[in-house]
């Protein structure tokens, strides 16, 4: 619920508050964020007291000695009047200075979410709060969104800036949204790692100055997801103070807590400003995207609660939302390029009698893609994999009794592809120097229009003829010598190429919401809430090592619901740990997810094949729980790290299935306590399966 009365403009959810006021030269103060407060609770009795003389500060008018914009809890701050920690926007004005001055100028109440123009945003807001500001000497407006999810206890922001004066604004960087937090010895968590060690949790302590999460790849990033916590440094798994941040994006990103000199910790997130330029001319406006922001005091698995279910319901969308997942097989690890059509009904047959109800073909179906040398960019089918066309193959696999799915990787060329041999200038590359190349492969410039109406229109004409229920939607690197021929200001690339990917996949899978698209970028590279806008579900990580998985699924838990993970049982030794593991523990890691089997299936033994069909049986059996229960980390309570514990609990609360996991032996072990969290009160059978 949103509040307005006497300048404070408060925002309830369920379970937290959020309350900001309107000072007397219209600046907007940030008062509270917290845990829910009584309605009488006062601002002015919250508010920060300015009784302390501001020394080197500058004062912001002669009028009242102690106003100074450096020392204050902001909702939004400008450079250039007297606020020296980051702002979280730097505009050359239009009068071609550094300094704006956003002050209060109208606000309105509106029913439910605004949707974007130019993003993907969450829908089924309760309400939305809409704040005006207006620089105090030019015709620039600032819009601040806050659209409040009651039972998800998250809130969201956004900043749209809009230039009304007659000369152009240069937007330099732009967050999302920033406030300002009194430190409660705040460390930041963020999710790190690179190809097969993706969203590995990490803490910080923050200190004075800045402490920075960021992506510079052009995506998301495996290097560091969009999403960081906040907790104080005596919060737990399941108790303390924990803020949860995340940015609905997948190009680069920025969040950062800069702490200053008065322990107030300013929190941004928004678009990098990393090789980051936009001109903004007259009558237009610039959408930021928008911002996440959550807070529990029932420690990490509390926020990790509200963010679970505020992807759930806010975030995927469709005819796929909370609606159970298939159990699918894919042939990328058990032929990798190396397959026909009778290798792969083969593997279907085989899959298909141990209850995989989904049979997706990976890559190498086109072109001449008998490596990952040549073909990206080509959609002609492969005829010497598939003589009588991608069609028949398909009917074949409806006839078994699965649906049928396609991996394409659309926004990336080989040169050596007949799509680069007569578009060279389709792919991105600088003007004169030497292309860049990743796993052979150069990015294509969905920028230019072109290159994306040639995108819609040879996947959209594949998934009609095939009638693929489900697609992989694969890019396989980062993005260097950003350039684009298409746009004649080459700081908008970045920024450009993700509206040009949203563009293109609201294009394909709007008309086409049957469809079930798991988005892939080498596995976990752009695990994103802009990526899960389009696409219910993510290769996780291309690291399916269950003891690997661990790390990867338990960090992304924080953010993530199992529902969008995908998750698969391989081959064991595994291939990229060399790591022997059960087929059980393969199994046991990869249910808490969107189950899958990738290994070649012929060398399976007599008992292995038993015991994946009861693997299978038994995830159909309690899948709804798996993907969509409640998931919760059990703090192991005596603090062994070779123990991890999750639970996923259904929504009556009247089960609970736990993966208890050693990861390494240790010498002369203590006895284990199995601690089952979040039940209803009664009596239970405790069943190992
Ligand atoms: C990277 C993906 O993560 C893999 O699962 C597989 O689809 C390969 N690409 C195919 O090239």
């Amino acid at each position: 619920m949103i509040t307005v009365k006497d300048n404070v403009f408060r925002l309830d959810t369920e379970n937290t508050t959020y309350i900001f006021r309107i000072t007397k030269f219209g600046h907007l103060e940030h008062v509270y964020y917290g845990s829910l407060l009584d309605q009488d609770d006062s601002a002015d009795v919250m508010a920060q007291k300015s009784s302390v003389s501001i020394g080197s500060s500058i004062c912001y008018d002669g009028s009242d000695k102690l106003y100074s914009l450096d020392n204050m809890c902001l909702e939004w701050s400008d450079n250039g009047r007297g606020d020296y920690r980051q702002s979280p926007a730097e505009l050359k004005m239009p009068d071609d200075t550094f300094i704006s001055d956003f002050a209060y100028l109208s606000h309105r109440i509106i029913d439910g979410s605004v949707p974007m123009k130019t993003l993907p945003s969450s829908y089924g807001g309760d309400q939305t709060l809409e704040i005006t500001l207006k620089d105090t000497t030019s015709d620039v407006f600032l819009d601040l969104y806050y659209t409040v999810f009651e039972k998800a206890d998250c809130i969201t922001r956004r900043a749209v800036l809009k230039n009304e004066s007659d000369d152009p604004l240069i937007i330099r960087r732009i967050m999302s949204m920033m406030v300002d937090l009194p430190d409660e010895c705040f460390h930041m968590y963020t999710l790190d790692g690179g190809w097969i060690k993706e969203a590995h949790l990490h803490k910080i302590p923050v200190g004075y100055g800045m402490t920075i999460n960021s992506s510079t790849t052009g995506s998301s990033s495996n290097r560091h997801n969009p999403a960081f916590m906040l907790a104080s440094d005596i919060a737990t798994e399941d108790h303390g103070n924990v803020y949860g941040f995340n940015l609905i994006y997948s190009g680069n990103h920025f969040g950062s807590a800069e702490k200053s000199g008065r322990d107030i910790v300013r929190v941004s997130a928004g678009i990098n400003p990393h090789l980051f330029e936009w001109i903004l001319n007259k009558n237009e406006d610039f959408e930021t995207p928008e911002a996440v922001l959550t807070f529990s005091d029932k420690g990490f698995n509390g926020m990790s609660h509200n963010m679970h279910d505020f992807v759930n319901r806010h975030i995927v969308r469709g005819q796929w939302k909370e609606k159970e997942r298939p159990v699918l097989f894919n042939n990328w690890e058990a032929t990798f390029f190396d397959f026909n059509e009778s290798k792969l009904l083969q593997l279907a047959k085989t899959a298909k009698s141990l209850g995989a109800e989904l049979f997706v073909l990976d890559d190498g179906w086109f072109g001449e893609r008998n490596s990952d040398e040549a073909g990206l960019g080509d959609y002609n089918v492969n005829k010497k994999k598939f003589p009588r066309g991608l069609k028949s193959f398909a009917d074949k696999i409806r006839e078994m009794g699965m649906d049928f799915g396609l991996w394409f990787e659309p926004e990336m060329v080989n040169p050596d592809s007949s799509l680069y041999r007569a578009h060279p200038e389709y792919a991105v590359k600088s003007p004169d120097k030497k292309p860049v190349l990743g796993r052979n492969q150069m990015v294509l410039d969905i920028c230019n229009k072109e290159v994306r109406d040639y995108i819609v229109e040879n996947v959209g004409r594949i998934l009609d003829e095939t009638g693929a229920s489900y697609v992989k939607w694969d890019m396989n690197r980062h993005i260097a010598e950003a350039f684009s021929p298409a746009i004649s200001n080459q700081g908008e690339f970045y920024h450009r190429y993700i509206m040009g990917l949203y563009d293109i996949l609201s294009r394909i899978f709007d008309k086409r919401p049957h469809i079930l698209l798991e988005s892939c970028s080498s596995g976990g590279n752009r695990f994103d809430l802009g990526m899960l806008c389009y696409s219910p579900q993510v290769w996780t990580s291309d690291d399916t090592d269950p003891i690997e998985r661990l790390k990867i699924q338990g960090g992304l838990s924080y953010f993530y619901p199992p529902s969008t993970m995908g998750a698969h049982v391989s081959q064991s030794p595994h291939q990229q740990t060399l790591r022997d593991t059960p087929l059980s523990t393969r199994f046991n890691v990869a249910c808490f997810g969107c189950l899958g089997y990738e290994l070649d299936l012929k060398y399976l033994s007599h008992e292995e094949i038993k015991e994946i069909k009861e693997q299978i049986a038994f995830y159909k059996k309690y899948r709804r729980v798996f993907q969509y229960g409640r998931f919760t980390r059990i703090r192991e309570s005596r603090g062994k790290e070779n123990k991890v514990i999750w639970q996923s609990t259904s929504n009556d609360g009247a089960l609970a299935l736990t993966g208890f996991f050693q990861t390494q032996a240790a010498a002369a072990e203590s006895d284990d306590k199995l601690i089952v969290t979040g039940l209803r009160p009664g009596r239970y059978d405790v069943r190992k399966r």
